[in-house]
């Protein structure tokens, strides 16, 4: 069928002209001098997907999007952009749109020039300027500050166009490190908002997105990788590396997580798994595939946790639930919930529920609940790669 002259209007902006491109990292290695910064990173990035690295400071996030840029040289491994091997592509081959924590604007030049400098520097005609910087500031909501100085803008404001000056070239792919960071929460959270909108209006715009915010990335990200030690040391939707954390490290970086040391683990027949914690038994998600006997940890939420008010009657023969008690540590007010910690054989446990008008009172001793289903079980060690 024809398409009309309004379905045409409506069609995405031409900022992203060509087809999605995805990003490839194939056994890339970085090394500043004798030491190893990036070890074998393995990650495919989607075409029109955006993918967070979170990871503690010096974990290798920056180093890793630096690599995409051509700004280091991998010692070995592949990057690729769509079909491109870009390995050995100079920086400003590569196509694509880079925004750093501070990238500081020109100063000198108006928000208009600075939007327009990558298109300059590429040889860009005085129409498509015309046409493409306006382009990009409407995209960022900033349309209206195109004469204005960088020092006349808020610091969100300048992020905005800094993001604008990153898409005015028509990248690929956009990088993005720690762009909220320099922001303070308000802002933040409404620059999220932001992006996430942009994204929705460049859909076919594939974003690597470095933080070591949680909230950021499952906020924006489709995939989020968690770096340690130059390594990825888990990869998946946000969801699910959430709900199901493969290891240790990953269920207390992305979000507080419950982990008690179990023993014993005895495989059961619907994916799930008993183990032994201090001589009681609890349940969970055998998710991992963890072997018969394995010493492994029970991963739980905080909020997927429920006391039991009152004396605790044992469970009922049948009754798939996990049960604790212990002597209350800690009770603090959070203002929206209750935040209460537990010492149970040794082991804190914290967990968290909306305020109590009777809050339990520390050294007291409660007994709280928690669904199989909630549980994931993650192995001791870390697979890495
Ligand atoms: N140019 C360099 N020369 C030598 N070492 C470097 C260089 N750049 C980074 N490093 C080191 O590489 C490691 C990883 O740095 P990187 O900047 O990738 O970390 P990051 O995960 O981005 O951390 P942050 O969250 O603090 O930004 C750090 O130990 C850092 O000191
Ligand atoms: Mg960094």
């Amino acid at each position: 069928m024809e398409r009309g002259p309004q379905q045409r209007a409506s069609a995405a902006p031409s900022v992203i002209a060509h087809e999605a491109s995805g990003i490839g990292f194939e056994g890339v290695s970085v090394a500043y001098g004798s030491q190893t910064i990036l070890e074998s990173l393995t990650l495919s990035v989607k075409p029109g997907e955006i993918v967070a690295l979170i990871g503690p400071s010096g974990s290798g996030k920056t180093t890793a999007l630096r690599a995409v840029a051509g700004f280091v040289q991998p010692s070995a491994g592949r990057i690729t952009i769509g079909n491109r091997d870009v390995t050995r592509l100079p920086p400003y081959a590569r196509n694509i749109g880079m925004v750093v924590q501070n990238y500081a604007l020109f100063p000198h030049m108006r928000v208009e020039d600075n939007v327009a400098f990558g298109l300059r520097a590429r040889g860009a005609g005085a129409e498509v300027i015309r046409e493409r910087v306006p382009e990009c500031l409407g995209l960022v909501g900033m349309a209206k500050y195109a004469k204005r100085y960088p020092r006349e803008l808020s610091g969100g404001q300048q992020q905005r166009v800094a993001i604008a000056r990153a898409l005015a070239i028509r990248p690929q792919v956009l990088l993005l490190d720690e762009p909220l960071s320099a922001l303070d929460a308000q802002i933040r959270r409404s620059m999220l908002d932001e992006l996430a909108k942009l994204h929705r209006s460049l859909p076919s715009l594939t974003v690597l997105y470095v933080t070591h915010d949680q909230t950021e990335a499952l906020t924006l990200a489709n995939h989020i990788g968690i770096m340690r030690d130059g390594h990825l040391v888990a990869y998946g939707d946000a969801q699910g590396l959430y709900r199901r954390p493969p290891n240790r490290f990953a269920a207390e970086f992305l979000g507080r997580a419950n982990v008690l040391p179990a023993q014993q683990l005895e495989p059961m027949a619907d994916g799930r798994a008993r183990v032994r914690f201090h001589g009681q038994l609890l349940e969970g998600g055998n998710h991992h595939g963890l072997a018969a006997g394995a010493a492994c940890f029970v991963c739980v939420r905080p909020h997927d946790l429920q006391f039991v008010p009152g004396a605790a009657e044992p469970l009922a023969d049948g009754q798939r639930l996990n049960q604790l008690t212990g002597v209350v540590v800690s009770v603090q007010w959070l203002g929206e919930m209750h935040s209460i910690v537990l010492d149970v054989e040794g082991e804190m446990l914290r967990l968290t529920c909306s305020p109590l008008a009777q809050p339990p009172e520390p050294g007291t001793s409660l007994t709280v609940r928690f669904d199989p289903a909630d549980v994931t079980l993650v192995p001791e060690g870390e697979r890495h790669g």
